[in-house]
């Protein structure tokens, strides 16, 4: 089984250790255990028991390190920031009217795709670029790296793959030109204002027939991303099948990526909530296929990721697990009366059927973008 990557350890002979010196990082012995914390002094019967034990290694752990522990990344940065330009130079041009072209977003959408296709791991830990004003931009990339992965663990082909992360990164096209006042707005939407919000898929469809040459079934995603199964979205209400796939596929990728954002009408729900939402709604609103595919292969969290667990814990998020991505193996935090914190053995929060996530702390899968 693959090592923990939260921590990093360092293997060095006993023989380098000395007496009197004050550990600046805490000791482990080869099967993890604490030997000795953080800021303690290393005294000659310290030492002599660890000889006497056989020990000819020591590890020394780093909790700062966690913060250096690069997260596996699902699409590369530059290539991110690179579309996340295209996409603010298109999406103004195109919602000002003007005719433009959807090339530079094509190439950019081949360039993630190719990075999502060769993508080894079985559990992505999706990276969110966020931003406080403006979210629609970094809203629209991050929902199509999302719609771009499962659209891969679903199987579609490449063109497929292609068609549906463009139509991603146009479908809230329409949102441009909801006044930034409703947008904004910290109270209640009026029945009216909901009514401007509920045509931004129609605005998109229009925009796009008349000012970008592309295919129906890219525009159809933006129509038809907030239609349901069950017949209760809009602007159609259409029913299950008559939805197509990739609309389906961009609408739970969509809402995951809204609810784990703050909105000026809301804080951003905790993450095991949204999937409880997502999870709540499969084979009901949003394709069951879809849903169980996203909770199978997406993980919210990354290794070093410091989290509340129910019993009001923090934990170290130590490493994913395949099986259950939402449920990774986690080192409790143990603060020590003197102060230093130890990590705990490995959780595996999969396995515990009390014991849950409950809050983020402090998340490296959300990157904000100036
Ligand atoms: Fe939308």
């Amino acid at each position: 089984m693959e090592k923990a990557r939260g921590v990093r350890t360092e293997r060095i002979p006993l023989g380098k250790l000395e007496v009197g010196q004050v550990l600046t990082t805490t000791l482990l012995d080869e099967k993890g255990q604490v030997l000795l914390a953080k800021g303690k002094q290393i005294t000659r019967p310290f030492l002599e028991r660890l000889k006497a034990r056989g020990q000819e290694y020591v590890l020394l752990e780093i909790l700062e390190e966690v913060e250096a522990v690069a997260a596996t990344e699902d699409v590369p940065l530059e290539v991110k920031k690179k579309t996340l330009e295209d996409l603010q130079d298109t999406l103004t041009a195109l919602s000002q009217k003007k005719s433009a072209s959807i090339q530079p977003l094509e190439q950019d959408v081949r360039r993630f795709v190719k990075g999502v296709r060769d993508h080894r791991e079985v559990v992505i830990p999706i990276i969110q670029l966020k931003k406080h004003d403006d979210f629609t931009f970094t809203h629209s990339l991050n929902v199509s790296v999302i719609a771009v992965f499962l659209g891969k663990f679903l199987g579609l082909g490449e063109e497929e793959i292609r068609l549906l992360g463009l139509g991603a990164l146009l479908h809230d096209l329409g949102k441009l030109h909801i006044p930034q006042e409703i947008l904004q707005k910290s109270q209640p939407l009026t029945p009216e204002e909901y009514r401007i919000i509920e045509k931004h898929p129609v605005t998109a469809l229009k925009i796009l027939d008349e000012y970008a040459a592309i295919g129906g079934r890219i525009k159809n995603v933006a129509f038809e991303h907030h239609e349901k199964l069950d017949g209760s979205g809009y602007p159609r209400r259409l029913f299950g099948r008559d939805i197509s796939l990739l609309a389906q596929i961009t609408a739970v990728a969509d809402i995951y990526e809204a609810l784990t954002s703050d909105r000026p009408y809301r804080k951003a729900l905790p993450l095991f909530e949204v999937v409880e939402y997502l999870m709540g709604n499969a084979g009901y609103k949003l394709d069951e296929k879809v849903v169980t595919t996203f909770v199978s292969h997406i993980s919210p969290y990354q290794v070093g990721d410091v989290v509340r667990l129910s019993s009001g814990e923090e934990a170290v998020v130590a490493r994913l697990n395949p099986i259950l991505p939402f449920r990774p193996f986690v080192r409790l935090r143990i603060k020590r009366p003197d102060g230093t914190v130890v990590l705990s053995e490995e959780i595996d929060l999969s396995r515990s059927l009390i014991l849950t996530i409950v809050g983020e702390i402090e998340l490296q899968s959300q990157i904000q973008v100036e």
